[in-house]
């Protein structure tokens, strides 16, 4: 690699990331993108004089400071003023339009995370500052730099102070907890505080694993001279920085309630937590006109969504066993509603998490609750204790068939493989949508299968008859022949289900693939060497494999045996065709289902890929395809009309 290729990498790279980060739509695979990045690596550590500030081998964080050192602000950070309900809105735009008559609003999300300042001169990101008080805050440019949506340049030279919001995804948020709740670390409360602690590490290389996102919000100072603020955000999108999920130019209350309606019943389905929407007067010249009170714009105003977070108390903490044995806590709280929904439960994770919050039966609590996860315990108001809550004892004995419990690193567990609730368990997850997919066996009839002694085990599930069947309470002949037919329909089913269904400890629906396609029978042979090497499969799950094998081969040769599942056609071992050994994506909506569509194409020795890029080698398209085709069309990768194909 030459200065000029080396030039041209780094530029192709941001791009790259700026589909990826910014856009969230990739056009390569990570392959090409680390193995591009790699090539730049090398050529920086053979000429570290020629590093470019804009390289994405700049954003690895690994500085460890002693302290953030404070800065100050080019121009203030202001908060706003909230509202709540629709007479809120009323007065404030009648206060408003009494300053200037002649605007319009411009409205957005109001995001949910930490705020910070990032400072732009000669087109290349010098500083980035927390909040603080507004005036001063703390310098966490080596941080940032970590953040993948933040451009390290831009193709702006003045100088410009960008604002906006870091935040952390909902999944993201959840994939982080779940790491932390395997490792014993103490769980983030909610999104927010995920953020802001990740912003403040003194180890960047921290800040760096947590996937932050930048959204902008707003600009300090700054020389542009677009008259309305739209038009000043739509240029900083245009910069590289990501815009909001959804933003709308509103003429008066009624076009303001309307939008805000829409992002209120939305919020769940954004990525990021949202705790408003935002107004702001759109007209730049009005803004300076209408100025500030002492802590406020007079031109902005946060209209708050309805809180997600409530105070209620515990009553109860029950004990749940799973399939694993594990056990886990669940709190009964005094039941809330939370926008609607009425809570009556909250996660407690495990029992260290009890300790670590110093949870007690009686306490006062905040809640949380976003999206369809269980809601989490944010804090225990440890202040309005009146002495009567109660410590809770961690039990020594499983709640369900009383056998002694075992600490399992952060879990404790019931050791006992017939304990009701690990079989009924066991049995609900082998018969459900992602496993074999069996109508009929839900909570209550798995249960009472059990308790009649007709099933102890998943295999005993293909001993019922409709003699056994007719002898339980509530089961006439219709009921009977139903389970007896959807348990028949189980056979002849796709490998991976039938791996999947097994339950085996770390092996979800993904991997459960990955051993049907590289092993297929052949998987309970495979070596723990063998499996580790498989692409997405690490010691761990590897080790969780093989020794589930040692222990239950009998039995899952026996279930092989009853359920007759298919074999998968190794990749290689397809016939001939035109799909085989090449990279195939799809868009748009088919005749078929998409998992139809995938699982025929991979049967004829096809990759499905869920981006296009130079490395696809065919697009197969339904109605309404959108910007996928124009890509695929562009880069000439060829495109096929899916009611036009013969695949089956
Ligand atoms: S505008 C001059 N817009 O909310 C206007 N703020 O309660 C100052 N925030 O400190 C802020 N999303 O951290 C604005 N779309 C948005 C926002 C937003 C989140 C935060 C920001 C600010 C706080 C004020």
């Amino acid at each position: 690699m030459n200065l000029q290729e080396y030039k041209e990498a780094v530029e192709k790279l941001n791009e790259y990331a700026y589909h990826y980060y910014v856009l969230d739509d990739a056009i390569t695979t990570d392959e090409v993108y680390d193995k591009l990045y790699h090539e730049v690596l090398e050529y920086e550590k053979q000429n570290p004089q020629d590093t470019l500030k804009n390289s994405p081998t700049q954003r690895v964080g690994d500085k460890v400071s002693e302290k953030f050192y404070k800065a100050k602000h080019l121009s203030r950070m202001w908060s706003l003023e909230d509202i709540f309900n629709a007479d809120d809105l009323r007065e404030w735009l009648k206060k408003t339009y009494k300053l200037d008559e002649h605007i319009s609003f411009y409205c957005e999300p109001k995001y949910d995370g930490a705020s910070l300042n990032l400072i732009y001169d000669n087109g290349e990101l010098i500083q980035a500052i927390t909040r603080g008080d507004g005036s001063e805050g703390e310098d966490i440019t080596v941080n940032v730099k970590t953040i993948r949506s933040v451009p390290l340049s831009i193709e702006h030279k003045d100088k410009i102070e960008i604002r906006g919001e870091v935040v952390i995804f909902k999944d993201e948020f959840e994939k982080i907890n779940q790491e932390r709740l395997k490792n014993g670390e103490a769980l983030f409360a909610n999104p927010r505080n995920a953020a802001a602690g990740s912003l403040r590490q003194l180890d960047s290389s921290i800040t760096a694993s947590r996937n932050l996102v930048f959204l902008p919000y707003g600009i300090g100072i700054n020389s542009l001279e677009h008259k309305l603020l739209s038009d000043k955000m739509k240029y900083i999108y245009e910069l590289g920085f990501k815009k909001p999920p959804q933003s709308a130019l509103c003429n008066g209350f009624d076009e303001i309630e309307s939008i805000y309606e829409v992002m209120k019943k939305d919020r769940d389905s954004y990525q990021m937590m949202l705790d408003g929407m935002v107004i702001k007067v759109n007209e730049i010249s009005s803004q300076i006109d209408m100025g500030y009170t002492v802590k406020n714009p007079r031109w902005a105003v946060a209209y708050k969504f309805p809180a997600v977070e409530k105070i209620t108390t515990i009553k109860e903490i029950k004990l749940q066993v799973g399939r694993s044995g594990a056990v886990t806590p669940v709190a009964v709280v005094e039941p809330t509603d939370i926008e609607g929904v009425v809570v009556e439960r909250a996660t407690l994770h495990n029992f260290d998490e009890i300790e670590r919050k110093d949870i007690r039966l009686g306490d006062k609590v905040i809640i949380l609750r976003s999206g369809d996860v269980i809601p989490k315990i944010v804090k225990v108001l440890t202040n309005e204790r009146d002495g009567s809550e109660v410590v809770f004892e961690k039990p020594k004995d499983c709640p369900v068939c009383g056998s002694e419990l075992l600490q399992e690193d952060v879990l404790i567990k019931c050791q006992n493989l017939s304990c009701e609730a690990r079989v009924v368990n066991s049995i609900i997850y082998f018969a459900s949508k992602p496993c074999l997919n069996i109508d009929g066996l839900g909570k209550k009839i798995v249960e009472l299968l059990f308790t009649s002694g007709l099933v102890k085990s998943v295999v005993d599930l293909f001993d019922l008859t409709l003699e056994k069947l007719l002898t339980l309470e509530g089961f006439k002949e219709k009921k009977s022949q139903n389970l007896l037919d959807a348990l028949q329909n189980a056979k002849g089913k796709e490998y991976y289900r039938f791996i999947n269904s097994l339950g085996i400890e770390h092996i979800g629906e993904v991997a459960s693939k990955t051993l049907a396609d590289e092993f297929g029978f052949a998987w309970i042979d495979a070596t723990k060497e063998q499996i580790a090497q498989c692409d997405g499969i690490g010691e761990e799950m590897a080790e969780s494999v093989v020794e589930f094998v040692r222990v239950n081969r009998e039995t899952i040769l026996k279930l092989q045996e009853i359920l007759q599942p298919l074999e998968p056609i190794k990749k290689d071992e397809a016939k001939d065709n035109k799909f085989k050994g090449k990279t195939v994506v799809l868009t748009g909506t088919m005749s078929k289902s998409r998992g139809e569509i995938k699982e025929m194409l991979e049967n004829l020795g096809a990759k499905v890929s869920s981006s296009v890029s130079k490395k696809t080698d065919f697009l197969i398209y339904g109605e309404d395809a959108g910007s996928k085709y124009d890509k695929a069309m562009n880069l000439g990768v060829e495109c096929l009309a899916e009611d036009l194909l013969d695949i089956n």
